[in-house]
């Protein structure tokens, strides 16, 4: 590779602040912008924004300003999609890298998938989400499912204690702290989890499954007493874990899994026990068991999100026009991150 490839951050928030630091010294990428959306980060050193020593770049909230230093590629990482802003990106030329899974399919509907398409064929770009979950963790179940020789059920499952990713703003949309008898909680969870659809989708196109549907089931678990989580106040029997699966199902059995166990704290009812990773389970000949977890006891979430997009950076550059999904991508890995 000739030179490095131009990244603009767009938002800093957790993820985006571990895409910057993940970026910092890269040897094939160079941090050359910064979107900001909250009024108060713009102007400011992108560095500081991160947590680590200042970079040089202050991050801004014009597009145009943006979009002028011909980025190579955009790590998308708000906390909603703008379609206008990805459009305008996509059109200009550059690539982008999302952890917003959902727009690499038709999550957000077919209008939107259409106007993003549409760009990255005007501009010769390509899209491309990633994550790690749903994401690169079940990409590793489906590189651990070529040693088998035949698979009757393959289930991911993220069982964690999410309470130290601060974000009430996500926590509330899924329905944490909202009553059991509240309608709208099973609404909010599933709405949720859409992203877990069009991973179900994308596995098993890969593994040349036909689905008949993806079924969603959940469980509830309510707080033993009001908590004070520093970020929100979680109220006693209200909403604070969720159980569920997304399952893809071919004849009636449920054959790919997405499974997930969200608790905010320990004090509840059920008190499901946290595995603490990503458990990658195939039942087949043979079954296979892989562990995704961290030997110092608890995974950096905003890290593990990232990364599988920064790493996919220079594969996305290179990449045909287009939405382009996991399968699309030449295997991604840490290259250029092992050093002497
Ligand atoms: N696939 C996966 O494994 C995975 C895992 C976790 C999260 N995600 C997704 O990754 C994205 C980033 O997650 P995060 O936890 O880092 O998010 P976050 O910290 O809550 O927000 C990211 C940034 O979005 C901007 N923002 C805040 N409120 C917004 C709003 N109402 N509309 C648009 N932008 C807003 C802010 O930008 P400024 O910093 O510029 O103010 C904020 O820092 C989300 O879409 C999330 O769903 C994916």
């Amino acid at each position: 590779m000739s030179g490095r490839l131009r990244v603009v951050q767009w938002t800093t928030g957790k993820t985006g602040s571990a895409a910057v630091r993940g970026m910092v010294g890269h040897p094939v990428l160079e941090l050359v912008g910064c979107y900001a959306y909250s009024p108060d980060k713009v102007g400011r050193d992108v560095g500081e924004l991160c947590g680590i020593d200042p970079l040089g770049i202050v991050a801004t909230d014009d597009v145009d300003e943006l979009l002028a230093l011909e980025p190579d590629c955009v790590s998308y990482m708000p906390y909603r999609p703008d379609f206008d802003h990805l459009v305008r990106i996509l059109e200009s030329g550059a690539n982008v890298v999302t952890t917003m899974y959902m727009l690499s399919g038709s999550g957000y509907g077919e209008e939107p998938t259409r106007a993003l398409r549409d760009a990255t064929l005007r501009g010769e770009s390509s899209l491309y989400s990633s994550g790690i979950y749903p994401g690169h963790a079940p990409m590793v179940a489906l590189s651990a499912s070529a040693m088998c020789r035949r698979i009757d059920r393959l289930a991911v499952l993220e069982s964690l204690d999410i309470s130290d990713y601060a974000n009430e703003q996500m926590f509330r949309a899924m329905g944490f702290d909202l009553t059991v008898d509240d309608p709208r909680a099973p609404v909010a969870l599933e709405a949720s989890c859409g992203s877990f659809k069009d991973q179900i989708g994308v596995m098993a196109k890969a593994l040349g499954l036909r689905t008949d549907e993806v079924r969603f089931t959940a469980e509830f678990a309510t707080a033993n007493q009001t908590t004070d989580l520093g970020f929100m106040t979680l109220e006693r029997g209200h909403i604070a874990g969720f159980k569920g699966v997304v399952a893809g199902v071919a004849d009636g059995r449920s054959i790919i899994e997405c499974q997930f166990v969200w608790k905010l704290g320990e004090d509840m009812t059920p008190d499901w026990p946290v595995t603490r990773g990503y458990l990658i389970e195939i039942e087949g000949d043979p079954d296979v068991r892989v562990k995704l977890e961290s030997p110092s006891g608890h995974f950096d979430g905003a890290t593990t999100t990232a990364m599988p997009c920064v790493n996919a950076v220079p594969a996305v550059c290179a990449a045909p026009p287009g939405i382009v999904n996991q399968m699309a991508l030449p295997f991604v890995c840490g290259a250029y991150l092992a050093r002497p």
